[in-house]
């Protein structure tokens, strides 16, 4: 048996499992989606995804992942047997898919950090855009920087549990919620920040668009990074004593909280300088580097900018590296090599992805159905992946294990008294499944 790592503290493990929570989902695709999707109504729909699906599905997943003590195959296959390990392949898989398109916008962060330092982002609203269209589909640079980061990531990982994933998540999440705070700050200062603060707290339901459904459902699992194993390959570094509601519960509201307050940071400033904020998956790199030229001084804009990039850089990184987890567990309990092998094989399935998702982007033509690769990887796991493997997860926690195990886990033997165990059952054996077989039902235009 290989030694296994576990999380030192407790409050390690909350902020390792945040990390992988909070990232480019809460500060890129969060506001983008909200902007799209109009503001406030989406937003509620997106919180009652995350109570009624998100928390209670986080639990179950976590259920399998401490059960199991073990990479999500072997963990998903302890639990329910051969044909379950089928949902640990998938979320291995699904997962790796995930890493490479993301690494990909995270190395968009890193060029808009090194192009802000270097004050070439500076310019008119036609000049940002150009900058934005030249540097994402030229072939070469977009690629490098989206194989730096998974490097970068792959660096980490190779320390191990302890001294690489907690270490790190430890001294990142913190700084990154300073550095937002303060630019909430600066953009909430400025005149007619009101705005953007009613567009995001105000509904307007005649403005939801019709997948909103599927989108505020897709975006909930992708920010809690549910669905693809990542909870349950976190989980299985738990340690006995490791509360899961609590920790569900608490790593929902950093990740809910961070999101509002990414979207307080955006829409003040855009609204401030009179720029929609629809435009889509571009709004951190075409809206905002405009909005940060308007809306603050130049030697203010200047620091803002610097700060949002290596906000989001951090961000992504502690994300990266909960992604990579799955899959280097997986390689190296499984094919019985070192860590640091599972983790080579990893970054170059990875890589792979990360390069045709890059090139995607305007330099090579690769689409399908009408998108460009990128934005088919992102819809393909998000939107259909992401539920497909919570869906299955509930079905077996709820319906397939002994209800004895279930309890088990829940209450840390005995330990724990957990008043709502009978309501989180009933919503993971009827409710959350509904839900999402409703919402794939209403996308395909049956119900
Ligand atoms: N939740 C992260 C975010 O909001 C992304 C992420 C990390 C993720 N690990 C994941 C998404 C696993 C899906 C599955 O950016």
């Amino acid at each position: 048996m290989t030694e296994r790592g576990n999380f030192g503290t407790k409050i390690g493990v909350v902020l390792a499992t945040a990390g992988s929570a909070v990232g480019l989902g809460n500060i890129w695709r969060f506001p983008y989606m909200t902007g799209q999707d109009g503001g406030a109504a989406f937003i509620l729909v997106y919180a009652v995804c995350i109570l009624l699906l998100g928390i209670p599905g986080m639990v179950a997943e976590f259920v399998v992942g401490r059960h199991g003590a073990s990479n999500a195959v072997r963990a998903y296959y302890k639990m329910g047997g051969r044909w379950w390990s089928a949902i640990g392949y998938m979320g291995t898989v699904t997962s790796m898919i995930i890493l490479g398109f993301y690494a990909v916008i995270a190395g968009w962060c890193l060029q808009y950090l090194v192009a802000s330092f270097m004050g070439n982002l500076h310019g008119d609203t036609n000049y940002v855009a150009t900058y934005f269209k030249t540097f994402s589909s030229d072939p070469w640079q977009p690629l490098l920087w989206t194989i730096v980061f998974i490097v970068i990531t792959h660096l980490v990982v190779i320390r191990g549990v302890r001294k690489g994933i907690e270490k790190f998540s430890n001294a990142l999440m913190p700084i990154l919620f300073v550095l937002l705070l303060v630019i909430v700050v600066a953009s909430c200062l400025l005149p007619n920040a009101g705005k953007g603060v009613e567009f995001l707290f105000k509904p307007d339901f005649s403005r939801m668009s019709q997948s909103v459904l599927l989108d505020a459902l897709g975006q909930a699992f992708f920010s809690l990074s549910l669905g693809t194993s990542c909870l349950c390959t976190y989980a299985s570094y738990f340690s006995r004593q490791t509360n899961l509601l609590e920790t569900a519960g608490q790593i929902a509201c950093v990740d809910t909280l961070i999101a509002i307050l990414a979207g307080l940071m955006i829409f003040p400033a855009a609204f401030s300088v009179g720029i929609r904020p629809d435009s889509g998956p571009s709004l951190i790199f075409i809206t905002l580097p405009n909005v940060f030229q308007q809306a603050f001084s130049p030697s203010l804009g200047y620091v803002v900018a610097i700060l949002f990039y290596a906000l989001l850089a951090l961000a992504a990184l502690t994300s990266t590296i909960s992604m990579h987890e799955i899959g280097t567990s997986f390689f190296y309990e499984e094919l019985h090599i070192s860590r640091r092998r599972g983790a080579i094989i990893e970054t170059v399935v990875c890589c792979a992805i990360g390069v045709l998702c890059s090139l995607s982007c305007g330099a090579v033509d690769i689409s399908l159905f009408g998108k460009s690769f990128l934005d088919c990887c992102d819809f393909l796991t998000s939107n259909i992946l992401l539920p497909l493997g919570s869906f299955f997860t509930c079905i077996l926690v709820g319906w397939v294990v002994p209800r004895r195990v279930v309890k088990e886990e829940m209450s840390n033997w005995g330990t724990l008294r957990v008043s709502v165990y009978a309501v989180w059952l009933f919503i993971i054996r009827f409710i959350s499944p509904a839900c999402i077989l409703l919402v794939f039902l209403h996308q395909m235009g049956f119900v």
